[in-house]
C-alpha cells in the first residue's frame, strides 16, 4: 500500500476526525466497536482508491468508512472517491447520522443512507442497484461466520452481474483459529458465488475493543468473474424454503432434503439437466455433492431411485447419520416439482 499514500496526511487525519466527532456512541449490542482513527485514514483511502467513480453500497457501517471515503475527496485530500455511496443499516442513529454529515458533502458526492436489517430480504430497489459493496459485519466468534456471510450474501446481492466488486473487513488473527476458519468459511461461500479474491490485506485494522485490544481486521477484496453464480430475487431469500425435486423420467428420482437448504439457479439448472440425461451416475454425484454441502447443518438426506416399472426397485442410502433412512419403491412420494416449493417464512 505504501506507494498510494500520496497525500496529506495531517489533512487526512483531520478529515477522518470530522467524521469520527459526528458518530453516535458505539453500541456493543449492535456489534459496533469502533475502527482507530490511522486505519480509517488507510480503509477509507483504500476504498475510495479501489471504489474510484464506482456506485457503492455499504452494508452496515458504523466506523463511518462511507463517510471518510467521501470527505478526504470533498477535502481535497485525495482526488478519486466512489462516484455515489449508500449505506444500509439497522441502527437508526447511524442512519440519521450519515444523512446529516452526507447532506454537507452532496455537492461534491452523493451519500444516501437507509434503515435496513440484514435480517429481512433486501429491498427492490437495492438489488443489483450497485457496483460495488463494502461490509465490516460481525465477525462471527459465536456463530460459526454466519453473520460474515450473510452480510456478504446482501451486499452480493445488491451488486451488478458483471464484474462486481466486494470489500470485506473481518477479524484475522492467524493465532486465533476461529478468525481463520471464518476467513476460509467466507472464501469458499464467495467462490460458491461466483467471485474470486483479488487482494487480501492483512492484519490491517485495529479497535477500541477493551477484551481484546489486540485482534485485527483484515481487509478482502472479491472480484464477481461468474455472474450465473449470483443468487437472483427468486432463490437469494429461499432460505427457509423446504426444497424437493423429482424428475418425471422412468426412473423417476427423488430427493428429499431434510432441512430447507438454499440451491441457486445454476443448481436448479443443473438438476434439471442431470434429471432429463436420465444418468444415474450423475444424479448420485449430484446428490452426494448437495449433501456434502450441508451436511453440516443437516442429520439426514434421503433418496429414492425408483425404476418405475421394472420388476426390481433400488433404494439408494444416504449415509449421513447412523441410521439411514430407506424407503423403497412403493413408498416413494409421487408429488413431481423441478423447483424448489414450500415457500414460507
Ligand atoms: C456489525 S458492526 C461491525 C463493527 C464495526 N467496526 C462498526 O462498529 O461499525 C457494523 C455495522 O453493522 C450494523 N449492523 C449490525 N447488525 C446489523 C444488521 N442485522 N442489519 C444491518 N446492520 C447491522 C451496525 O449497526 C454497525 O453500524
Amino acid at each position: 500500500m505504501g506507494a498510494s499514500m500520496d497525500f496529506d496526511l495531517r489533512k487526512a487525519i483531520n478529515a477522518i476526525s470530522d467524521v469520527v466527532q459526528n458518530r453516535p456512541i458505539p453500541l456493543r449490542e449492535f456489534d459496533q466497536i469502533y475502527m482507530k482513527v490511522a486505519d480509517m485514514v488507510i480503509q477509507a483511502e483504500y476504498v475510495a482508491r479501489v471504489f474510484n467513480n464506482k456506485d457503492v453500497v455499504f452494508v452496515g457501517d458504523g466506523d463511518g468508512i462511507a463517510l471518510s471515503t467521501a470527505h478526504l475527496k470533498a477535502q481535497n485530500v485525495i482526488n478519486y472517491a466512489p462516484n455515489s455511496i449508500t449505506l444500509l443499516d439497522f441502527d437508526e442513529r447511524i442512519v440519521n447520522s450519515v444523512r446529516r454529515f452526507g447532506e454537507k458533502l452532496h455537492p461534491k458526492i452523493e451519500v444516501s443512507a437507509y434503515l435496513y436489517n440484514v435480517a429481512e430480504a433486501l429491498p427492490p430497489e437495492h438489488f443489483g442497484a450497485y457496483d460495488a459493496f463494502h461490509i465490516n459485519p460481525p465477525w462471527g466468534a459465536s456463530n460459526g461466520g454466519e453473520s460474515v456471510i450473510a452480510f456478504f450474501e446482501r451486499g452480493s446481492q445488491a451488486t451488478k452481474e458483471e464484474k462486481s466488486l466486494g470489500i470485506v473487513v473481518i477479524a484475522d488473527d492467524p493465532d486465533l483459529q476461529w478468525t481463520q476458519e471464518v476467513l476460509r468459511d467466507t472464501q469458499r461461500r464467495a467462490l460458491e458465488l461466483g467471485y474470486v479474491v483479488s487482494e487480501l490485506l492483512p492484519q490491517l485494522h485495529s479497535y477500541h475493543l477493551d477484551d481484546a485490544p489486540d485482534l485485527r481486521s483484515c481487509s478482502c477484496l472479491f472480484r464477481r468473474i461468474d455472474p450465473s453464480r449470483m443468487q437472483t430475487d427468486e432463490t437469494c431469500d429461499a432460505k427457509s424454503y423446504s426444497v424437493s425435486f423429482t424428475a418425471e423420467l422412468r426412473p423417476p428420482y427423488y430427493v428429499q432434503l431434510a432441512q430447507p437448504v438454499l440451491l441457486d439457479a445454476r443448481e436448479l439448472v443443473e438438476i434439471k439437466a442431470i434429471s432429463d440425461s436420465g444418468d444415474i451416475e450423475s444424479w448420485s454425484n449430484l446428490v452426494r455433492r448437495l449433501r456434502s454441502r450441508i451436511v453440516d447443518r443437516i442429520d439426514w438426506v434421503q433418496c429414492t431411485l425408483d425404476l418405475g416399472e421394472m420388476s426390481m426397485p433400488l433404494d439408494w442410502e444416504d449415509r449421513v447419520n447412523s441410521s439411514p433412512l430407506q424407503q423403497s419403491a412403493q413408498n416413494s412420494p409421487t408429488g413431481s416439482s423441478s423447483k424448489p416449493d414450500g415457500a414460507s417464512h
